[in-house]
């Protein structure tokens, strides 16, 4: 593995955080049996296939195979290196880590690190120069006069960059930090003439913003009062990536586990004023239109998202079309309305919190009401051509929703609305549904679903008797080390599957050196993703739980037999092949060999 630091020190800090806590920091895990289910953040799936065991300290995902311990999960997850996911970890699990030892292995991400210290300490800055110096005067009674209280400031660390060109690169200048790598931050900006660096953010509000870990990323500065652009943010870089950021995930986080729903806004202003009003699983875009990476991130966490959006013409469209990306990623949608013109900010500061949580998020719409009511915005249904048309929309509308009780509340409601049949309406729909279905054949999620589904059925049904013996044998050796040197003493490396052996042969070692059976601690052994992935997936298999010394015997019977299996098999061939050619004297030798050999095989 090459680390340096030390193995038990791995371990200690790998026990301090359950996975399960660790896994459900990112995404929404159920209890399911001895297990916790969620769906798989590795691949697109809309029903739940990836398993998490708190016995274990293990997670498998049974659609794509993706496996492993804690370590594995956030290297995965983050795409970071071994010792990164260890400091992770060793942060979450308060284990400090000698800075030698972590900053000897880093290289690479050296300058990652850099940067989010550079943006913590920025945070800290402007945080204090808006509360403590004279500079935040202007920006403290721009935030009260718009209601922001101080605990509200202190929670989202809201701070002020002063009127200056070098405040903040001085402070880093002080403080030896790299001025071009702060640049590529993009908390500095650099001058044409001279190539010198200058702060980027001046006399603005500044909205820290932060990864879904809670490590300050990038900024988004108001101007105070009016004036272009309103908000200017930190531009892409090596830290933060706009279409993979919700701002306020982390703080909403205890409040989305609770209630398995998220409430998603277009503002930073409409995140913070809605926690005020006691909504605090709020979550927000970062002036883009919602996209299928943050749809994921947001179905990962929750199942419900209710969608906050301004209630302009604007809001509206984004609303419909962010609406479609969230259900894709398999979310239960539903959205809130507010009155035209409104955004959620100002409607709470208009009418207070408590008709903010009943009239706008608890009277969320479901996606359908909403979907008609947005359909027939600006039409005139006296006209029969319109009517008609606006008929047909929401048919089509309706022939999507996949619950029949559904699709029958909507008819009835538009039969009686209109005054028309509710069989025609229902014929009318089911001929728009086949012709949809025709069309939605080549969808290509539903497409890799179905393969991996497929291709998992046919796994189950083809892994020969002897793989499946191998893999309950394994099961039973990662379970316990008494199995284990039974079998090492019996079966050796016999294996017949390369990578069952080679799981075998690292067990074999695992416990020679003195090790107990801890499914999580093995698998940092064996540093081959492949061979993670095979035992994760064995150790999480339903099996007996006993193994009696007669199935013991059994199972290595049939592995240790399995290459005879092969050569009678080939001498059957060989059998058939003399019969073809009438060669009927060398069939029967070949016969009486065939008995020879199965004879010996049952002796073992
Ligand atoms: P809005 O224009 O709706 O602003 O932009 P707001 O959230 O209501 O902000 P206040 O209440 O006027 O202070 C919504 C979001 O779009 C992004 C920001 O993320 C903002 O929160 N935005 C807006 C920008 O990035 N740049 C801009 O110039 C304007
Ligand atoms: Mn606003």
């Amino acid at each position: 593995m090459g680390s340096r630091i030390s193995e038990e020190k791995i371990e200690k800090i790998k026990k301090s955080v359950d996975i399960v806590d660790l896994i459900s920091e990112y995404i929404h895990l159920k209890k399911q049996g001895r297990n916790y289910i969620g769906l798989c953040p590795f691949h697109g799936e809309n029903t739940p296939s990836f398993s998490v065991s708190p016995e274990k300290q293990l997670y498998h995902c049974f659609g794509c195979k993706a496996g492993g311990n804690s370590l594995s999960f956030l290297m995965q997850l983050e795409g970071i290196n071994f010792i990164e996911s260890v400091k992770i970890l060793a942060e979450k699990a308060n284990i400090p880590l000698p800075e030698l030892e972590v900053n000897q292995q880093y290289e690479g991400s050296d300058k990652r690190n850099v940067m989010i210290e550079g943006h913590e300490l920025a945070v800290k800055l402007f945080h204090h120069l808006l509360l403590t110096t004279e500079h935040g005067e202007v920006g403290i009674s721009y935030l009260r006069s718009r209601g922001f209280t101080d605990e509200i400031i202190n929670k989202f660390k809201i701070g002020f960059a002063p009127n200056t060109w070098d405040t903040l690169t001085n402070f880093f200048m002080k403080r030896k930090y790299s001025l071009p790598i702060m640049e590529e931050a993009g908390l500095l900006a650099k001058r044409e003439f001279d190539g010198k660096q200058f702060d980027r953010f001046r006399n603005r509000i500044m909205f820290p913003i932060w990864d879904s870990q809670g490590k300050a990323i990038a900024f988004g500065g108001r101007i105070i009062g009016e004036g272009q652009p309103k908000y200017l943010n930190s531009p892409e870089t090596l830290l933060f990536n706009k279409s993979k950021t919700l701002y306020g995930l982390h703080l909403a986080r205890p409040a989305i586990r609770k209630l398995n729903q998220i409430v998603l806004f277009e503002g930073y202003v409409d995140v913070i004023s809605s926690w005020r009003a006691g909504v605090e699983n709020g979550v927000a875009t970062l002036g883009t239109a919602l996209t299928e990476q943050q749809a994921k991130i947001i179905r990962r966490n929750a199942e419900t998202v209710i969608i906050c959006y301004d209630s302009d013409q604007a809001g509206l469209q984004a609303t419909y079309k962010a609406s479609a990306i969230l259900q894709e990623a398999g979310c239960f949608v539903k959205i809130a309305r507010l009155p035209e013109g409104f955004d959620p900010d100002d409607f709470i500061q208009k009418y207070g919190a408590e008709r903010f949580i009943t009239d706008v998020i608890g009277a969320s719409l479901t996606l359908m009401a909403f979907k008609m009511e947005y359909l027939r915005r600006g039409k005139n249904l006296q006209d029969e051509g319109i009517r008609l048309h606006y008929i047909e929309e929401v048919l089509t509308e309706i022939s999507q929703l996949s619950r029949s009780v559904e699709r029958d509340h909507y008819l009835r409601q538009l039969a009686e609305e209109f005054s028309l049949s509710l069989d025609a309406l229902k014929q009318e729909q089911y001929q728009i549904y086949r012709r949809q279905k025709g069309k939605a054949k080549n969808h290509t999620s539903q497409k890799i679903d179905a393969q991996i589904k497929r291709k998992e059925f046919a796994q189950k049904r083809l892994l020969p008797a002897f793989q499946n013996a191998e893999r309950i044998l394994l099961y039973h050796m990662l379970k316990n080390d008494e199995i284990a040197f039974k079998v090492q003493e019996k079966l050796g490396g016999s294996f017949q599957t390369e990578e069952h052996d080679a799981i075998a042969a690292y067990l074999y070692a695992y416990y020679a050196e003195g090790n107990r059976p801890d499914y999580s601690q093995f698998i940092q052994k064996l540093n081959d993703e492949k061979l993670i992935q095979i035992t994760t997936e064995v150790a999480m298999m339903t099996t007996n739980e006993e193994l009696s010394d007669q199935e013991l015997s059994d199972y290595i019977k049939l592995i240790s037999n399995y290459p005879k299996w092969i050569e009678i098999e080939e001498k059957e061939k060989q059998k058939k092949e003399a019969e073809k050619k009438q060669n009927y004297t060398l069939a029967a030798q070949i016969a009486m060999e065939i008995i020879q050999m199965k004879k010996n095989l049952s002796g073992g």
